[in-house]
């Protein structure tokens, strides 16, 4: 089974741009809720990875609804850690990459806010790379990147409504504005980039575990 991962930071650390109110209801019900209905499609079934249920469900045309569920587990961890609540600034390798791809960190914001601003209806925006190539795109509903063979994820924005709809109510390109000048993990989209460069691993879902039977078990998870 997998479990709901904590946030990487307390509920209130993304305020103002995403308050307290918000991450409780989006990572403690809704990010909570894909992962137990992920549990219970799963059922018995031995654990493997959220990589592996994903590419799965996607390729057998009858699992629609785990592919949903999984694919929204894995988007909304992806979320949390692309995040940073201490306001970091584009560095590193990117810099030239970005200069290079979209002619600045300014331009790349404004394809970043475009993009996730015009995306009829729920989805995700995101950066990626194309081994050296950055590119921003947006996918549907639960859709991620990992179907995408050849892209890697740097960051990503949730469109969904219940992300921005409390704090930013309709205004969702104010929301990817506020959301690009304050909270990018970069040092973490860096580790990402340099992955899709074949420099090390990208980042990946923590693995499912076992689930816990009986209090022999539990002792034993506790030691
Ligand atoms: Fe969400």
């Amino acid at each position: 089974m997998f479990e709901l991962p904590p946030l990487p930071y307390d509920h209130a650390a993304l305020e103002p741009v995403i308050s307290r109110a918000t991450m409780h209801l989006h990572h403690d019900k809704h990010h909570k809720k894909y992962v137990e209905t992920l549990n219970k499609l799963l059922g018995d079934a031995a654990p493997r990875s959220l990589e592996d249920v994903v590419l799965e469900a996607f390729a057998d045309d009858g699992s629609r609804k785990l592919f949903n569920n999984a694919a929204q587990a894995w988007n909304h961890t992806f979320f949390w850690n692309a995040m940073s609540p201490r306001r970091q600034t584009l560095d590193g390798s990117l810099v030239q990459a970005v200069a290079r791809d979209f002619g600045g960190a300014e331009a790349l914001k404004a394809a970043f806010v475009k993009e996730g601003a015009a995306h009829f209806g729920s989805g995700w925006v995101w950066l990626a790379a194309e081994g050296e190539a950055l590119k921003v795109l947006s996918t549907h509903d639960a859709e991620d990147l990992l179907i995408h063979r050849g892209l890697t994820p740097l960051l990503v924005c949730d469109l969904w409504e219940h992300a921005y709809y409390l704090d930013h109510k309709n205004d969702r390109e104010g929301f990817l504005n506020a959301w690009f000048d304050g909270l990018p993990n970069w040092s973490f989209a860096e580790s990402q980039y340099a992955a899709a460069r074949g420099e090390g691993k990208a980042w990946t879902h923590p693995a499912p575990v076992e689930p816990a039977r009986g209090t022999a078990a539990l002792g034993e998870r506790s030691n």
